[in-house]
C-alpha cells in the first residue's frame, strides 16, 4: 500500500528521521507486534525499539512478515534501537547491536542510541544499585563510531543526556550524535537542552509525549491539563492528539506508544491541521515538572551519579 509522505527532519548525518514514530516501551509481548504492523499499514515508518523494552523479538518477526509480503520496504522503514547498560564496555557494544539486529531481522540500524549515561554490571539483570558501576561515555562513544563507520548503524545517538553530559560528549566526538532521546512534552518542554540541541545540530526527540499515562508508577495527568483538554475541545482534536501536535510544532519529533489500534491511528492523525498561534502560545505557561527521574540509576555509593540532581546536572 503507498503510504502518505509523512513529514520528516533531518538529521546531521543528511537522513530523515520522520517526525513521528511509534513507541514501544511498554508494549507488551503479544501485543507489540500486531501494534507495529498496524502503525505500518497506517503510515508510520519509525519504530522506536530497544533491547531493554524485551520485546525486538516479536517486532522482527513482523517487520520480516511485511517486508516478505510486500507491505513494506525496508529502506522505507527508520528503525531505532538501543544500548542497554549492562553494555557499555567498548567491546560489548558491537555484540549488544548484533543481538538487537539479530532479534529484529535486519542488518542495519537506522539509529543506536545509548540509552541512558548509565552503567550497570555486565550480565546484571534488574535495577540493583550494586550493580550500578561509573560509566565512561567517551570510550562507549568510540564503539558507537565504530558501529556507524562499519554501516552497521546509519546514524548513533544518547537518550537520556542532560545539557552538560551532551556537551562533554560533543566535545571529544569524532562523530558527533545525531540525535538525542529525551522525556518531552507539554509538561515537561525541555527548553535549555531544546536551545542546546538545535545551535549543535543534534536532533530532539520526544518520548513519553503523552506522559506516559498507563504508567502505574508516575501518576501522570499530563493531557489532562486545562490548556491542553481547552485546545483539543476548540480544535475539535482529543488531547492526545493535541500533545502529539505541540511537539511538531516545537520542531522534534515524537514517540507516541499504543497497543491499539484506534489510539495508533488517532495519534497518527496530526499532519493536516495546527495549533494556532493563539492557542500555541498558552502552552508555554503550563508548570514544568519531569516524570521519569530515573531514581534506580543513581545511588550514594555506587555508579557514577550520587544523586538525581547528578544524574540531570540540576535539570528537574
Ligand atoms: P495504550 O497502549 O493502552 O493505548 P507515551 O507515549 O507518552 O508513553 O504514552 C503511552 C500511554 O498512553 C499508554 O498507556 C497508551 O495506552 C496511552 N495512549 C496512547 N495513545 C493514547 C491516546 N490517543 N489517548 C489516550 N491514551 C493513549
Amino acid at each position: 500500500m503507498m503510504a502518505k509522505e509523512i513529514p520528516c527532519f533531518e538529521l546531521n548525518t543528511g537522513a530523515n528521521i520522520p517526525s513521528v514514530g511509534l513507541g514501544t516501551w511498554q508494549s507488551e509481548p503479544g501485543l507489540v507486534g500486531q501494534a507495529v504492523e498496524i502503525a505500518v499499514k497506517v503510515g508510520y515508518r519509525h519504530i522506536d525499539c530497544a533491547r531493554a523494552y524485551g520485546n525486538e523479538k516479536e517486532i522482527g518477526s513482523v517487520l520480516k512478515k511485511m517486508f516478505d509480503d510486500g507491505v513494506v520496504k525496508r529502506e522505507d522503514l527508520f528503525i531505532t534501537s538501543k544500548l542497554w547498560c549492562t553494555d557499555h564496555a567498548p567491546e560489548d557494544v558491537p555484540m549488544a547491536l548484533d543481538k538487537s539486529l539479530e532479534e529484529l531481522q535486519l542488518d542495519y540500524l537506522d539509529l543506536y542510541l545509548i540509552h541512558w549515561p548509565v552503567r550497570r554490571r555486565k550480565g546484571s539483570v534488574g535495577f540493583k544499585p550494586e550493580d550500578l558501576v561509573p560509566a565512561d561515555i567517551p570510550n562507549t562513544w568510540k564503539a558507537m563510531e565504530a558501529l556507524y563507520d562499519a554501516g552497521k548503524a546509519r546514524a548513533i545517538g544518547v537518550s537520556n543526556f542532560s545539557t552538560k553530559k551532551l556537551g562533554d560528549l560533543l566535545d571529544v566526538a569524532r562523530i558527533p550524535p545525531a540525535v538525542n532521546q529525551i522525556e518531552c512534552h507539554p509538561s515537561w518542554q525541555q527548553t535549555k537542552l531544546r536551545e542546546f540541541c538545535k545551535s549543535k545540530g543534534v536532533h530532539l526527540s520526544g518520548y513519553s509525549p503523552l506522559g506516559s499515562p498507563g504508567t502505574v508508577w508516575l501518576k501522570s495527568d499530563v493531557i489532562k491539563h486545562p490548556v491542553i483538554v481547552t485546545t483539543a475541545e476548540k480544535l475539535g482534536k482529543t488531547p492526545a492528539q493535541v500533545a502529539i501536535r505541540w511537539g511538531l510544532q516545537m520542531g522534534h519529533s515524537v514517540l507516541p506508544k499504543s497497543t491499539h489500534e484506534s489510539r495508533i491511528k488517532e495519534n497518527f492523525d496530526v499532519f493536516d491541521w495546527s495549533i494556532p498561534d493563539d492557542l500555541f502560545a498558552k502552552f508555554s505557561k503550563i508548570d514544568q515538572a519531569r516524570l521519569i527521574r530515573g531514581t534506580s540509576f543513581v545511588d550514594e555509593k555506587f555508579g557514577s551519579y550520587r544523586t538525581v540532581e547528578d544524574l540531570w546536572d540540576g535539570e528537574l
